[in-house]
């Protein structure tokens, strides 16, 4: 009796085809920047390992732990349940687009002051969470903060630091001028 393999060969004993892969330009922190995708790469996915961007975390790749969290038009997201080519059009901005090393963001600046991280795992998408929770206007007390950053998870749990450091830039925010 003979056996013949399909598993690396198709059924004709020709290797098997490439995946299909198209163009995306996405835009990332404010660069058009076209990549090569197969069309199931998740955002998360494109963004680490084809755009180099590896400041945004994969943890679970699930959408249970947030540190994959980037802004999609200013709204958090977690780039892991989304594909990238959903994205093209949308400004994604990540943790490489929100301060530069001579010019933190104010989140990040906190995140020092405060000692908000311990392995800095989860500090990314903790970051780009809380501008989104900022930008959304609704959170205003510790609890408020603590609920709406709950999808954010630490495994360190260097939450006070973290609740401290957001709260001081919302407070901040919360105290400018209105226009
Ligand atoms: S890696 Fe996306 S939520 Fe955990
Ligand atoms: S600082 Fe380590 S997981 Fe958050």
């Amino acid at each position: 009796m003979s056996y013949s393999s399909t598993t690396k060969h198709g059924a004709t004993g020709a290797p098997a085809a490439p995946p299909p892969t198209s163009t995306v330009t996405l835009k990332i922190n404010g660069v058009d920047t076209k990549l090569q995708l197969a069309p199931w790469t998740s955002l998360l996915d494109a963004l680490r390992e084809y755009a180099d961007l590896t400041g945004t975390k994969k943890g679970c790749d699930h959408g249970q732990c947030g540190a994959c969290t980037v802004l999609v038009n200013g709204k958090r997201i977690n780039s892991c349940l989304t594909l990238a080519v959903m994205q093209e059009g949308n400004e994604i901005t990540t943790i490489e687009g929100l301060g530069t090393q001579e010019k933190l963001h104010p989140l990040q600046q906190a995140f020092i002051d405060h000692d908000a991280f311990q392995c800095g795992y989860c500090t990314p998408g903790q970051i780009c969470s809380a501008v989104g929770l900022i930008n959304e206007g609704k959170a205003r007390t510790e609890d408020e903060i603590r609920e709406l950053m709950s999808g954010n998870l630490c495994r360190c749990g260097a939450y006070v630091g973290i609740l401290n450091a957001v709260k001081e830039v919302v407070d901040s925010k919360n105290s400018e001028p209105r226009r």
